[in-house]
């Protein structure tokens, strides 16, 4: 969406804290041992004493309030009773929802208790370069640019983009234009940032992997190849100097 008001600017900050505030207390709640159905339950109220409403369950009848993605899943995993967080388990919450009208949308991977499976490296490129990224990020500048700026850091650190995943424009409805903010130089991309649009931008770090599939569940995406994948995600609002991050509550 395109920030034409005072009422906007109020609205989308609240979705956006709304959002953040959410995932945060979920990462602050996972521990081994609890379903990521628990974890969504706890999720859910703490949208609702916002007043907001998840936004995939709203928009698109997704299963679950939030997104909670074990191990070789890397985005849209369904909360269930029978998946039980472990030890060691690398987590991603993506937590989206409207609130009056307007959409916040963030997400962020951990690991829980001890890294077991050396992911920690992971994670840790992945927010680092979400942080790296969002000041790239200024109205005239190019799409493509900002993609070939993340694959570029990810390849520093030798690690690789998933090319089949992306950020996206968000606002007045959960995915917006610009439709494919990618996390590589995608060259047909033409398009650039603009001013005062809101835009969520997410990483999707990868062991090895450039792809995902979608499981038979018409859901949850996973790598073929068991490799892992990190994300991190803010809702932002695009400037003529660093974006204003929406999400900020959110730790990351
Ligand atoms: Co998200
Ligand atoms: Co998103």
């Amino acid at each position: 969406m395109l920030i034409r008001t005072k009422a906007d600017l109020k609205g989308i900050a609240e979705a956006g804290k709304a959002v953040a505030v959410t995932l945060r207390k979920m990462r602050e709640f996972t521990k081994p041992g609890i379903s990521t159905k628990e974890l969504d339950d706890y999720g859910k109220e703490i949208l609702e004493s916002f007043g907001a409403v998840s936004a995939p369950f709203k928009d698109y009848k997704f299963p679950g309030c939030t997104c909670i993605s074990v191990n070789y899943e890397v985005c849209h995993g369904i909360p269930k009773e029978t998946t039980i967080i472990k030890e060691g388990d690398l987590v991603n919450i993506d937590v989206s929802a409207a609130l009056n009208g307007y959409y916040g949308d963030n997400g962020g991977s951990f690991i829980v208790g001890e890294d077991s499976q050396e992911l920690q490296r992971l994670v840790t490129a992945s927010q680092e370069i979400l942080n790296l990224a969002i000041p790239q990020i200024k109205s005239g500048g190019r799409i493509s640019d900002l993609g070939g700026f993340i694959e570029k850091e990810a390849k520093k650190r030798g690690f690789e983009v998933i090319r089949n995943l992306c950020g996206h424009g968000v606002g007045k409805s959960l995915h917006e234009e610009p439709s494919e903010i990618p996390c590589f130089r995608d060259k047909n991309n033409k398009l650039r940032f603009r001013k005062n649009t809101v835009i969520a931008l997410e990483t999707f770090i990868s062991t090895k992997a450039k792809e995902v599939a979608q499981l038979d569940d018409k859901w949850t995406y996973v790598t073929n190849d068991k490799s892992f994948v990190a994300q991190h995600e803010h809702t932002l609002i695009v400037t003529d100097g660093k974006p204003v991050i929406l999400t900020k509550a959110n730790g990351i």
